[in-house]
């Protein structure tokens, strides 16, 4: 057992490297110190403790803002991290507990956690699906957990749960893409990865074919310069942290009407199967509600695409049915399955400050 008094109490500037420190080492990686520094540095932490053991900083938890069914808005817990020399000794129940009741103070109607089934619930937590609340990532049932502060407030509430945007900038930060604006430079290697993909990439998009050419490539490019600056359509590449191109993916075919775009991608043949897609799905989803006034994307995908539906859904966008004959490739129509992201109803689920 730890002899030190152990002391909860808000973060505060001087705690921020030791937060860092706690995280790296609960962890064993960097990842979710990085989702804690970015939600501190947009100021979107709903809440953030320390617990300390003579003076220093062993625990962490930090809360955000998460928007259920694109209305409801209610803190998600994590991440919550404690030294491992100091665990097993109840800090993180301290934890739980002290945040747990400062946002219920706070007036907020429920709290989401990710973690583990024999954990949380002690501290009331059940499974969300029984709330009818589903996660953007594709984990097991008895992970996903709510605990509701506010029955009135939660009457009714279900719907897909979306965490602040920084989580899934961390996940595409870890699988090492990021998206960016094409430049007519890109010819060469836009044409390298279409070549290298016709057999898997033709089916599903006419425009790849064994004859594909850096002229074709360059005029394509051109034009998506000038569509990006007007507003008509965003395409951007996907490339690793090295910079190599891995493939694209784009906010096409708007509906400025509705304020609704197509979204679509596709990935080189040789870096397929390692989440290169979702990661750039995650990212331009983000990067379209950031900075257009897009309410919904859709992905249109031809009802024998797996691979691209299954994309669709670990992206977190939600399957809304089939449309028939919906899609023509080579001259054949498909039916289709619809998936969409839609803006939530309070952008970017905006941080409301806690005061304890
Ligand atoms: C669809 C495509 C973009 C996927 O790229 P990717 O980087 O491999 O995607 P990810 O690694 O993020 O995810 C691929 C998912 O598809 C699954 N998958 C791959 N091939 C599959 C197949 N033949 N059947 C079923 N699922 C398949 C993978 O297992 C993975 O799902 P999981 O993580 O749940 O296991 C890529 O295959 C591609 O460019 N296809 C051609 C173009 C295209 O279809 N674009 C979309 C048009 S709507």
């Amino acid at each position: 057992m730890i002899d030190e008094a152990i002391e909860v109490r808000v973060e505060q500037p001087s705690d921020v490297a030791a937060i860092r420190e706690v995280n790296r080492r609960a962890f064993a990686q960097d990842q979710e110190g990085e989702i804690v520094d970015a939600l501190r540095a947009r100021q979107a932490a709903l809440l953030s403790l320390v617990a300390t053991a003579g003076g220093r900083v062993v625990g962490h938890i930090m809360y955000s803002p998460l928007v259920v069914g694109g209305i409801v808005e209610g803190a998600a817990l994590g991440p919550m991290a404690v030294l491992p020399e100091y665990q097993r000794q109840g800090i993180g129940s301290r934890l739980v507990e002290a945040g747990n009741r400062t946002l219920d103070e706070a007036g907020c109607p429920f709290v989401v956690v990710l973690g583990h089934a024999h954990f949380y619930p002690r501290f009331g937590f059940g499974p969300a699906s029984a709330h009818g609340v589903t996660c953007e990532w594709d984990v097991p049932d008895d992970v996903f957990l709510l605990l509701v502060l506010d029955h009135e407030k939660t009457k009714g509430m279900s719907g897909l749960a979306r965490y602040r945007h920084e989580f899934a900038e961390a996940d595409a930060a870890r699988s090492s893409i990021h998206i960016r604006r094409y430049s007519v430079d890109d010819a060469p290697a836009v044409v390298e990865a279409a070549l290298e993909s016709v057999a898997d990439v033709q089916p599903w998009l006419p425009w790849c074919h064994a004859g594909y050419s850096i002229e074709e490539s360059r005029a394509w490019l051109q034009t998506r310069a000038a569509a990006f600056d007007e507003g008509a359509s965003f395409e951007f590449a996907i490339v690793s942290s090295e910079g190599s191109y891995l493939g694209a993916c784009g906010l096409n075919q708007l509906d400025r009407v509705n304020k609704r775009a197509n979204l679509g991608y596709w990935v080189r043949s040789g870096v397929t199967r390692r989440g290169v897609a979702t990661a750039a799905v995650r990212a331009l989803r983000d990067w379209g509600f950031s900075n257009t006034d897009l309410i919904r994307l859709e992905i249109v995908v031809a009802a024998g695409n797996l691979a691209s539906q299954r994309v669709a859904t670990n992206a977190g966008a939600v399957r809304e049915g089939t449309l028939r004959r919906r899609l023509v490739l080579h001259g054949v129509a498909h039916d289709a399955t619809i998936f969409s992201f839609t803006r939530p109803l309070q952008p970017g689920g905006e941080a409301r400050h806690l005061t304890t």
